[in-house]
């Protein structure tokens, strides 16, 4: 029996004006739900910063609500920057750490993922630490030690308490943005295979509790198949957690 809870996070990335902001709320808070998003499952919603505040406020309440970076400083001479505090005080609860998209474009190295997670816990968030590999590491035959490098000096920063507040979110980078998903048995073979190293490397404990995510290129239509997977405990959504009917749908799929 599976006692994980299955979760589902929205990345919003930089998307959105405040009228379609407003709009997905709209839709999101109006949205038939066949589950339960207290119990059943968990539903984190992740827009741009400056929509952080109107969601926090706006979005029905058994949504949670994520930061998609932060700073891992203490509040004060940092130009541009978002300390963890400062999230926390509004009442966010979550942030998305590690993804691609900033290790590609922002040089967040594994140690810097690594880092942040764990200033983050300590600062009272709970992460989405993401990790994949690019389509030249899976061609190579090289996405085990990939997923190895980028899981070790995370393991190393944190405590076996620490992961509690961790949900792992395997996206690799060819299915990001792409329309082509990974095939549930490729996502399950790369889900085992976190789920044992963190049984190796960290413990029983904690490869039986944490949850680990799938994203790149989920939608209405692949979330249910990918699902059934008994390593796949949800998914971190790009473009179709935009669309307020497809997401339902796809929080709907976790029945
Ligand atoms: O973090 C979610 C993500 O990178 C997947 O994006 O648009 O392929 O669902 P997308």
């Amino acid at each position: 029996m599976n006692a994980r809870r299955f979760f589902i996070g929205g990345n919003w990335k930089a998307n959105g004006t405040p009228a379609s902001v407003k709009q997905l709320i709209a839709d999101l808070n109006s949205a038939k739900l066949e589950v339960d998003a207290n119990k059943d499952v968990e539903v984190v919603c992740s827009p741009p910063f400056v929509y952080l505040a109107e969601v926090k406020q706006s979005l029905r309440s058994d949504f949670g609500v994520a930061a998609q970076n932060m700073w891992d400083k203490a509040p004060g001479a940092w130009t541009g920057e978002t300390p963890t505090q400062m999230l926390t005080d509004m009442g966010i609860e979550w942030v998305v750490l590690g993804h691609s998209e900033r290790r590609e474009n922002c040089g967040e190295t594994d140690q810097v993922v690594a880092d942040k997670t764990k200033f983050a816990i300590e600062g009272g968030l709970s992460t989405m630490t993401c990790i994949g590999e690019k389509l030249e590491e899976r061609e190579s035959g090289e996405t085990f030690n990939l997923l190895d490098r980028q899981l070790k000096p995370i393991a190393a920063a944190l405590s076996e308490e620490d992961w509690d507040k961790v949900v792992l979110a395997y996206e690799p980078v060819w299915a990001i943005g792409t329309g082509k998903v990974a095939t549930p048995d490729q996502a399950e073979e790369v889900h085992a295979y976190l789920r044992k190293w963190l049984a190796d490397n960290v413990s029983k404990k904690v490869s039986d509790s944490v949850r680990i995510l799938y994203g790149g290129s989920v939608n209405d239509k692949n979330s249910e198949e990918l699902g059934r997977k008994p390593n796949i405990d949800g998914f971190l959504v790009g473009g179709a957690s935009l669309k307020g009917d497809a997401f339902a749908t796809i929080i709907n799929s976790a029945k």
